[in-house]
This record gives structure tokens, C-alpha cells and sequence, in this order.
């Protein structure tokens, strides 16, 4: 097939794009406009990758035309990063919902495949947080979230968190709306918190910036210029999935083998794999002092907390619980995530060191 990947250049993308050329099975043909991590697969001897640097909003005749030539559409590109949802709430929702329909139209127009990737915030906050915001009381667990049962909770408009899960929720419906009256064939993908090489960046190597909180909590342990900052105490929990688990998901999907995909949403997750997020940076200090501390690495970070006002700006509101439920993704494409929790956060700090031990020699040299 000639797998067509949009927003290939990102964390995700350039995962995939590598296990997808590691295969050898697929042609890829890959779009973003930003190559900084993809660079080594571009630049690769003998690469067998076709990159095309263009933007979904403005080179659209480009675009259509490899919509045309291709096998299957895999649109990962968004803004996804929560800082920005308070900061450009209006760009949000262009790029992740104006921008994609065009995707989508494009897919419509000459009848592919596309997979579209959402976001596990899709469920928002859990119905335990909304009674209790009511003053009502929940006895019941409210995890794991299933795809085709669980309600969707946001908070109020003015809580601009929201807009991304919204956009993303609208594109769902529409894409479900298609594939109802026309036979569109689609599958959306709900990540739930993958982490793993290329996430992000460090602010102290990028200038400053607001990355998710993985970056963030290695950028205090590797350079030391700020604390862990525990937003709002740290209370929220994460159930984090190994980036090489979830690739290997979306190869199943896209290749579909057991021909039972067309209209589905899958969460890929891992739900034992839960923590707080207070839990989260106690366990990053330890692993990186058994691990990988060495002479001259700055001294282990204080753990502060901040309110999520004052990290992210007014308009900020948490998901307080995330857990995917999986039955779908095991018994429709026999997928099982491999990493538990340590070795999903051991891999991912694993290569932020080793990138910051390159770095420091060649400073070095
Ligand atoms: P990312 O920001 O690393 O990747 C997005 C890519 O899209 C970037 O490389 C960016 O340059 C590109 N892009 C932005 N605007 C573009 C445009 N106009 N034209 C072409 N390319 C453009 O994000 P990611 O973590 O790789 O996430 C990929 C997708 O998965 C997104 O849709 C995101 O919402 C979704 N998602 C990711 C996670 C996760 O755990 N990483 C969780 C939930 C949802
Ligand atoms: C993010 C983004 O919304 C999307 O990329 C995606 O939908 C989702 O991740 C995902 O990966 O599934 P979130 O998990 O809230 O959502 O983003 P993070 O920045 O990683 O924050 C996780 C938690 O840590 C939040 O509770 C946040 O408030 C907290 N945090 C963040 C801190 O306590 N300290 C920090 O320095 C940064």
C-alpha cells in the first residue's frame, strides 16, 4: 500500500514512520512543515522515504493530489499540546477541526481510507469529578473509558481546555456522520498519553516554551534551571502507553488484516500503567539517581506545586482521570501493549539522557 502520513514530522508521526520503513511493506509518503525529527529518516543512506514539506491549510492542491495517489491517509496533524489550548484556543480548533475537514474532503473526494487521530480527552473529566462539582456524591468507578458507552464530560466554554477535545470530538462525529449516510471509510484512534524518543522538547535547549509534562519534569532533572512544578498538587492521574506499544496498534489498524476496522474508534492504552502525576516525578528523581546520574548532573529538583492558573493561564481545567479501556483494540486486532510502567518510563528517560550525554560531549569536544 502507499501509506500517506500528514503531520509525520511530529512525536507520533516519526515513530511510525520508522517502524513503517523498518517493515519494508508499505510505500510512506510523508507531509509536515516542521523537519527537525524526522531529518534522520529523510536524510537516512538509501532512504526509501518520500518527504514532502507542506501544510495541510495552505498547500491544498499539493495535498489533494497525494490524497489522489494514495492507498490510505493517516492525519496526525494538530496543535496538542495544553498550553495551547488556553493560550490559541481559536487555532486550536482551526487547525484540528477547519484544516482536517479539508483532509476529510479530500479522502471523501476520491473515496480512501483515512485514520484520524483523536485524543483520549475526547471523555474529559470523569462523571465522579462532574457530581461532585454538582455536590453530588459517585460511588461508582467511572474508569475505564469505553468507546461506544461512556459519556463525554467537558467543563464550561470559558474553560478554553476544552476547545481542543471539542474540535476533535466534532471531527469524530462528522467522520461517524459519513460513514453512517455515504459509507465513508474511516478509523479514529483516542491515544491515551503515549510518551517515549522524540516527545516534545526541553525548554532549556528550545529557548523556553510549555511542553507536556514528560519534557518538563527531564528538563529539571537534566538541566536544573527550574523545579517540578506539580500543577494544582499533582493530584491528576495518567495511565501512560510506550510509544513503540501504540505504533504497533496503529500498524494493525491501517493494515486492517482481519478486514474489520472500517467505522470503529479505538482507544489505545494501557490501563495498568496509572499514576499520579506527584507520583510521576517522585518516580522520574529515583529512576534518574539509580539510573543515570552522574558527576556534574545538577542536584536532584525540588517537587513544587503551582496552580494551573498560574502555570498555564486563566481557562485551564484538568482531566482528573483517564484509563482506556482496551477490550476493543485486544479482540478486533489481538493487540496487547507489552511495557508496564517502569520500562515506559525508563525507555523514555533513557533517551532524553542519552541525547543529553551526546550533547554535553560535543560541547565538550
Ligand atoms: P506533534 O505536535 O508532535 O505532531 C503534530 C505534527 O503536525 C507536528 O510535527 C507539526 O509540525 C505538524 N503540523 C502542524 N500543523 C501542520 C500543517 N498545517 N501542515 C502539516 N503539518 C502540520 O503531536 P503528536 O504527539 O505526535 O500527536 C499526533 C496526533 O495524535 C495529534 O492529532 C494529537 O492530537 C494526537 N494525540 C497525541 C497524543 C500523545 O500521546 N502524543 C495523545 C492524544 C492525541
Ligand atoms: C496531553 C495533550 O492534551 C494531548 O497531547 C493529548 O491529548 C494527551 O496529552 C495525551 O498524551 O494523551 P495532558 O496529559 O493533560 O494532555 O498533558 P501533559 O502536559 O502531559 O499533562 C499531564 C498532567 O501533568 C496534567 O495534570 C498537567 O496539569 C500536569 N503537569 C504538566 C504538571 O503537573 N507539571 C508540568 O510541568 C506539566
Amino acid at each position: 500500500m502507499k501509506v500517506l502520513l500528514l503531520g509525520a514530522g511530529g512525536f507520533i508521526g516519526v515513530n511510525l514512520t520508522e517502524r513503517l520503513l523498518r517493515d519494508g511493506v508499505h510505500d510512506v509518503v510523508a507531509v509536515d512543515i516542521q523537519e527537525e525529527k524526522i531529518d534522520h529518516l529523510i536524510n537516512a543512506p538509501d532512504s526509501k522515504l518520500t518527504y514532502l514539506h507542506l501544510d495541510i491549510s495552505k498547500d491544498e492542491a499539493e495535498v489533494d493530489k497525494l490524497v489522489a495517489d494514495a492507498d490510505i491517509v493517516v492525519d496526525l496533524v494538530a496543535v496538542a499540546n495544553p498550553s495551547l489550548y488556553v493560550e490559541s484556543p481559536f487555532e486550536v480548533y482551526d487547525l484540528n477541526y477547519t484544516q482536517n475537514m479539508k483532509v476529510v474532503e479530500q479522502c471523501r473526494k476520491y473515496k480512501k481510507r483515512l485514520i484520524q487521530f483523536s485524543t483520549c480527552e475526547v471523555y474529559g473529566i470523569t462523571a465522579a469529578k462532574a457530581a461532585e462539582q454538582f455536590g453530588l456524591s459517585s460511588k461508582e468507578n467511572p474508569c475505564p473509558f469505553s468507546e461506544d458507552e461512556t459519556p463525554l464530560i467537558m467543563g464550561p466554554v470559558k474553560n478554553h481546555r476544552w476547545i481542543y477535545a471539542c474540535a476533535k470530538q466534532l471531527l469524530e462525529r462528522v467522520l461517524d456522520a459519513l460513514w453512517k449516510t455515504e459509507g465513508f471509510q474511516f478509523s479514529v484512534i483516542r491515544p491515551f498519553n503515549f510518551v517515549g524518543p522524540r516527545i516534545d522538547y526541553l525548554p532549556s535547549e528550545s529557548g523556553g516554551g510549555n511542553p507536556r509534562v514528560f519534557s518538563h519534569f527531564m528538563d529539571a532533572l537534566l538541566y536544573g534551571n527550574k523545579p517540578m512544578q506539580l500543577v494544582d498538587g499533582g493530584e491528576a492521574f495518567r495511565a501512560y502507553t510506550y510509544i513503540d506499544d501504540a505504533v504497533d496498534c496503529m500498524v494493525r489498524i491501517i493494515e486492517d488484516k482481519n478486514n474489520n476496522c472500517e467505522g470503529q474508534i479505538f482507544n489505545i492504552g494501557t490501563p495498568e500503567n496509572e499514576l499520579t502525576i506527584a507520583e510521576l516525578a517522585t518516580k522520574m528523581c529515583d529512576m534518574f539517581d539509580e539510573h543515570f546520574r552522574q558527576e556534574g548532573d545538577p542536584p536532584r529538583p525540588e517537587i513544587v506545586s503551582i496552580s494551573g492558573e498560574e502555570f498555564y493561564g486563566k481557562g485551564y481545567e484538568d482531566c482528573d482521570r483517564r484509563i482506556a479501556d482496551i477490550t476493543k483494540a485486544r479482540t478486533l486486532l489481538g493487540w496487547e501493549p507489552e511495557h508496564d510502567l517502569d520500562s515506559v518510563i525508563f525507555n523514555t528517560m533513557k533517551y532524553f539522557v542519552d541525547e543529553h550525554r551526546k550533547k554535553q560531549a560535543t560541547a565538550g569536544a
